[in-house]
């Protein structure tokens, strides 16, 4: 495991995944990335040049990631459109990153016989009602419910269908909410917690009382290392830091940090499809591997993550007007 392809890793996860790889392991990195606007090649600044090198270029084209891919010992499979609420709005990008990308990764790991990680989402299995005392394992059935989810759906399915069929030794985990530093403003927690900085107030969709399990992006990327060491091919992992908290109680929590009153918030028009709850039991994980998250306290972790915000304006600022212009042309 020592020269690691690491495609999406200049997004939220990917680039803590690359950090984490700098802070505790010896491997050398190669990016692959679109830079999308979901990207900033600032979150991979500061990093030790003869380890990290970025290659920017499509994951859906054959001719830049089928070299790449001979290069490396290992691929870990980040790379997606990843917003829901977009998804909505124009499916085709996510088809054709999602499945098309991941198809394309896929021949290329088989011809050159190279391990793939793929990184996938728990919500792939829908979603669970509030009472619902059951959470999400590796046997429960897939059920997605945006055009996001299914293409995250659809890739799940090849990577198994390429290892069954093909050989192919990969492994596949399903995480859950991920929070932490270069988080793109357009998901929950950055955009409440750049909203209060500007002086606004938080936006919660429809009642608030839908439920995410929410993870810190560094305990993601220590778990990802663990199964890329230590799972077995073909094997499903399902990531999750018992970290359930309704949207309310999270904006609750930022406006509690800066002072203000906790009913300082607005509802906005709903999410079409809305999942309800999501929820990971990620015994195998930890049983199995011995993987343990070192974020175990929700509030104590959000809490750094809104000073991250603080002191990162310059990163986050380019980015705000255009966000907030197209969730208020939706009335959100
Ligand atoms: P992100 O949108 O922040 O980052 C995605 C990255 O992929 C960006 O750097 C983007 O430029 C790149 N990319 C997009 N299309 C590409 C293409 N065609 N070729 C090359 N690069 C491309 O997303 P994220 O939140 O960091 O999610 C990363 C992965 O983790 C995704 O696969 C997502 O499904 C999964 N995941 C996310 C969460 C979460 O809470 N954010 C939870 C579980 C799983
Ligand atoms: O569960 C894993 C998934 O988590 C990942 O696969 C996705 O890539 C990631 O984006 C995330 O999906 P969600 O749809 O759960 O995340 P999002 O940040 O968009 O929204 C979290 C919850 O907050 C959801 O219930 C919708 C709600 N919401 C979102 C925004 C942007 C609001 O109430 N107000 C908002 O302004």
């Amino acid at each position: 495991m020592d020269r690691l392809l690491v495609t999406g890793g200049a997004g939220f996860i990917g680039s803590n995944f690359v950090h984490y790889l700098m802070a505790h392991t010896d491997a050398r990195v190669t990016v692959l990335d679109k830079l999308t606007y979901a990207s900033t090649k600032e979150s991979l600044e500061g990093l030790p040049e003869d380890r990290v090198k970025l290659v920017v270029g499509d994951i859906a084209d054959a001719a830049v990631v089928d070299p790449l891919v001979a290069e490396h010992d290992a691929v870990v499979h980040y790379a997606a459109e990843s917003h829901n609420d977009n998804s909505l709005h124009d499916p085709s990008p996510f088809i054709q990153t999602n499945i098309m990308g991941t198809f394309v990764i896929l021949e290329a790991v088989r011809k050159h016989g190279v391990r793939l990680h793929h990184i996938s989402t728990d919500e792939v299995y829908g979603d669970l009602e509030l009472d619902d005392p059951k959470r999400f394992t590796e046997d429960t059935p897939y059920n997605p419910s945006s055009p996001y989810s299914a293409s995250k759906a659809g890739s799940d399915h090849l990577v198994r269908a390429w290892v069954r069929s093909f050989g192919v030794q990969a492994t596949v985990s399903n995480c859950s909410n991920n929070y932490g530093p270069w988080q793109h403003i357009e998901k929950f927690i950055p955009r409440q917690i750049t909203e209060v900085i500007d002086g606004r107030r938080p936006k919660l969709y429809g009642s608030g009382e839908n439920v995410r399990d929410w993870i810190h992006a560094d305990d993601h990327s220590s778990a990802v290392w663990t199964i890329l060491n230590k799972g077995a091919i073909g094997e499903t992992y399902l990531i999750g830091a018992d970290g359930e908290r309704s949207n309310l109680e999270v904006v609750q929590q930022i406006l509690k940090h800066f002072g203000r009153p906790e009913d300082d918030f607005d509802h906005v028009n709903d999410r079409a499809g809305h999942d309800l709850r999501y929820a990971i039991e990620s015994g195998k994980l930890r049983s199995e591997l011995g993987w343990e998250p070192k974020f175990q306290d929700f509030e104590d972790g959000l809490g750094r993550t809104i000073e991250w915000y603080q002191e990162h304006q310059d990163w986050w600022r380019p980015a705000k007007d255009a966000t907030e212009a197209a969730y208020a042309a939706k009335g959100q």
